[in-house]
């Protein structure tokens, strides 16, 4: 009679295979990020992000219409800001008609349903390349999260439905939602990038935007002052519970992949929608693995998704939603 119970049985075709699927990714959990650029009819390739563009506002038309007929209902800003706009304090991130700014509009233009987060940190914007305020070789958090809350309420003003404050600065998501409340801005979210690591898988999309720290004396070469130490995991579940405490709607674990156990933690221990953002050195990885013919793409992507999503993501910020929606049919 050996043995009575055999797991096998409930791998034996493709239908019961589907029938006792516990981990299933679908068009809704995605978030797309997008790079927006000045200029007309640009649609230029990232290099190191095969496939991946930065667009021009009527581009950014295009691909937001395009987005929504395929069924991605989410988007994530990001903009590419010229060197004559960057300052220390990120000036041009509060001009009313600044690139990102526009591109809120146009988004919401093209298609009103589209939900808009918008990327809050001073990064892009910054003379240094930083996502704070610069002085004497340290990052200034209360002065930065002071430019945060402004830039938060200009992107509220300019449509956003949700900000995602990216900087890791202490106290940020309380002083963002303070303001946001004093302006009237109520129904605006906050998706926080509570547990963001210091990591290398940014590379490419520092390359998307030339924001990577510039290397000058007496600036910090790296973000490890902010952003937080890839060896820690209590850390991770403090960071998420405070920013949850401050008013955050949404929160975040960032990367993806190498970071699936701190997604699982924070899922079991808090009660909001989490995110994962599996980054840019992610894709990247993969495209070239792929172009070498070393891995099968759409396998080993529709993998990692469902690794995300198992882990515990509500919501998945991915270069690859629309490999996804090609490769689901
Ligand atoms: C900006 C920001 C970064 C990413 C998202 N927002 C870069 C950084 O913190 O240096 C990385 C996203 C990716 O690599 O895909 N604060």
């Amino acid at each position: 009679m050996y043995p009575l119970i055999r797991n096998r049985r409930l791998r034996a075709s493709e239908s019961i295979r589907r029938l006792v699927r516990e981990t299933v990714v679908t068009p809704d959990d995605f978030l797309v990020p997008l790079f927006v650029v000045e200029g007309k009819g640009i649609k230029e390739e990232i290099p190191s992000m095969p496939n991946y563009y930065r667009l021009s506002l009527d581009n950014l038309e295009k691909e937001t219409k395009e987005l929504w007929k395929m069924g991605l209902c989410a988007v994530l800003l990001f903009v590419k800001v010229p060197d004559n706009l960057k300052d220390n304090k990120g000036t041009e991130a509060l001009n009313e008609e600044g690139l990102m700014q526009r591109a809120i509009k146009t988004v919401k233009n093209a298609c009103p349903d589209m939900l808009v987060m918008t990327d809050v940190a001073l990064d892009p914007y910054s003379s240094y390349g930083h996502d704070g305020i610069v002085a004497d070789g340290q990052i200034l958090n209360d002065e930065t999260s002071e430019v945060l809350a402004e830039m938060s309420v200009s992107h509220a003003q300019a449509g956003a439905d949700f900000v995602a404050p990216s900087d890791m600065m202490d106290g940020r998501i309380l002083i963002i939602r303070e303001a946001l409340e004093d302006e009237g801005f109520q129904h605006t979210g906050i998706m926080s990038y509570s547990a963001k690591y210091a990591s290398a898988f940014y590379g490419p999309f520092r390359d998307a935007l030339d924001s990577a720290p510039v290397d000058i004396a007496n600036v910090p070469k790296d973000k490890k002052s902010y952003q937080m130490d890839f060896a820690n995991r209590f850390e991770a579940i403090r960071e998420t519970q405070m920013d949850i405490d401050e008013g955050a709607d949404i929160v975040m674990v960032k990367p993806g992949l190498c970071y699936l156990d701190i997604v699982r933690e924070i899922k079991n221990e808090v009660d909001v929608p989490v995110a994962v953002y599996q980054v840019s050195g992610e894709y990247a990885m993969l495209k070239a693995a792929a172009e070498k013919g070393w891995l099968d793409h759409d396998a080993v992507m529709m993998e990692q998704l469902i690794a995300i999503k198992r882990a515990g993501a509500n919501i998945i910020a991915s270069y690859f939603a629309k490999d996804f929606i090609r490769v689901i049919g």
